[in-house]
This record gives structure tokens, sequence and C-alpha cells, in this order.
């Protein structure tokens, strides 16, 4: 399997993950390790592991890489989250953010200001996250990719229109250079 990094329209980043159901396989720690090989490699804060072509719900972040507006000496933070559900929601913000999948483009969105996530970590054991701030921002952006819901799905259509009128312009020129 390769896996190399997927980016729009390729179709794994409009399905819904697989649930996973192997947490005594060796191969799910494989999973894991390639995921944070390719995040760091790619200087992402968070990846979904459809980003990569694993068709399971499974995702890694790390806080820590410097792509924010980090406050001295604060503590990033570094995790593992299987088959994550949002089971909270409270507030609004306007978040600005990037993507792996999506060279080049950066929008601004509505996102919960906090949530609580529900998830395995990667022995299978239950885990539960109270985030706010940037954590809850890369999780709800990350956990949408789990579910085939690439960010620009929060814009208004003609606003997504727009930003992807632009983004395969650039694709093309890319591509001819
Ligand atoms: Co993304």
């Amino acid at each position: 399997m390769s896996y190399r990094i997927r980016t729009w329209p390729d179709k794994i980043l409009k399905q819904k993950m697989k649930e996973v159901d192997f947490f005594d396989d060796p191969k799910l720690q494989e999973y894991i390790n390639v995921m944070f090989e390719k995040m760091y490699e790619l200087e992402g804060v968070g990846l979904a592991a459809n980003q990569i072509g694993i068709p399971y719900q499974i995702l890694v972040l790390d806080t820590n890489t410097k792509k924010y507006d980090q406050q001295e000496g604060e503590e990033g933070v570094k995790m593992v989250l299987i088959n994550p559900k949002i089971v909270e929601k409270e507030g609004q913000i306007e978040s600005t953010e990037g993507c792996l999948s999506f060279p080049g483009v950066q929008i601004t969105i509505p996102r919960a200001e906090k949530v609580k996530v529900v998830a395995k970590n990667e022995k299978g054991e239950d885990i539960e996250i109270d985030a706010d701030d940037f954590l809850a921002i890369v999780l709800q952006h990350e956990i949408d990719h789990l579910n085939g819901i690439p960010f620009i799905n929060h814009l208004s259509p003609v606003k997504r229109r727009m930003v992807l009128e632009k983004y395969f312009k650039t694709l093309k020129e890319t591509a001819r250079a």
C-alpha cells in the first residue's frame, strides 16, 4: 500500500471511514506509526487516516507542530484517537484553517469553541477529551475527514465554488510548470 498524501478530489476524502475493531493486530500500530511519520514530514498539526489512503477511523495530532501562535512555554499535546466521535459542542468561533489535502487553500469557517470527544486509544480503551481553542479546532477538522467531510463543506455554496475554482486553476498551473 502506498501512503502518499491524498489531495482533493480523491474519492477516499469523501468517504466515511470504517471503525477499527482490530486492536490486537500489529497492523494498527503500523498505521499509527506511518501516520505520525507522514504528518511530521508534511508539517501538519493533525492527520486523518484517509488522507494517506488508510480506510479506518484513526487520527493523529501533535499541536507542538509550529503552525500556529503557541504561547511561550505552553505545552502542546500529542495524541492518537481511534473511532472518535464528537458528543458535545459548545459556542462558536471563526477559524482560519489549511489542510494537507488542499495544498495552498486557506479558509475561514465557523467551528464550535469547545468539544467533548469520545474515542478509543491504541489499546482499545475508552477515552474522553474535553477540548477548547486550537485543540478543539484540530479535532473537529480531523474527525470531519474521517466522516468524509472536507473543510470546504463549511463554506457557503458560492464561496466553496470560488475557492475550488481557484484551487483547480492553481493545480493546473502547477502541473504545467
Ligand atoms: Co485536513
